[in-house]
């Protein structure tokens, strides 16, 4: 899998990006058009990746460079499977390779160090996304949602997060009660697709 990869040239162009910014929705600006060349590339998966896990949305890791600066991630979705609502607290791309999800969106509303619930999670938006689309997420304000894939088709989606996100302590939340539970989520692949 190493002859023509196309994340040398994405490693290339992501870390001058980053040289030149820190904002992290200047990042996503500058990086949305490289992850839609990402999403035109037919060849991107090996086949046997591209199917659904039984159990749960399978998380596999393409590429990360040395640096851990950015990874690049394939989620594939089978029918009806969902992502609990959680936050990144690091910016990321999101686009739709195959079929289509639903994201819903969330905003935090912080009632101060002694209430309770701390937090009130509220459902800002809700949006169907389907093959090309892309939405972004990053902290503090555009950093809740949720995904599933609630159609009868698999569905595909790539994503590139300002870190390893397979390694990225981050958290899920209980919209109904406002807490929240430390979480990792790690890939399901043991090595990278590409190197
Ligand atoms: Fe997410």
């Amino acid at each position: 899998m190493s002859e023509k990869t196309p994340f040398h040239q994405l490693e290339v162009d992501i870390s001058s990006i980053l040289a030149a910014h820190q904002d992290y929705r200047t990042i996503i600006e500058h990086v949305q058009p490289l992850l839609q060349q990402l999403l035109k590339n037919d060849d991107l998966l090996p086949a046997d990746l591209q199917v659904p896990l039984p159990t749960k949305y399978a998380q596999y890791l393409l590429y990360k460079p040395a640096d851990e600066a950015f990874s690049v991630i394939a989620f594939i979705w089978g029918a009806g499977q969902v992502a609990p609502v959680h936050d990144h607290l690091v910016w990321g791309l999101v686009g739709i390779y195959r079929g289509s999800v639903v994201e819903k969106r969330y905003r935090r509303e912080d009632h101060g160090e002694s209430a309770e619930p701390r937090y009130t999670i509220r459902e800002v938006a809700e949006v169907t996304a389907t093959q090309g689309d892309i939405s972004f997420v990053y902290p503090p304000d555009y950093d809740i949602h949720g995904v599933a894939n609630p159609f009868d088709e698999v569905a595909i989606t790539i994503h590139i997060y300002g870190t390893d996100i397979g390694k990225q302590p981050r958290h899920i939340h209980d919209v109904t009660s406002g807490n929240s539970r430390d979480v990792i989520t790690k890939h399901d692949n043991s090595s990278p697709v590409y190197r």
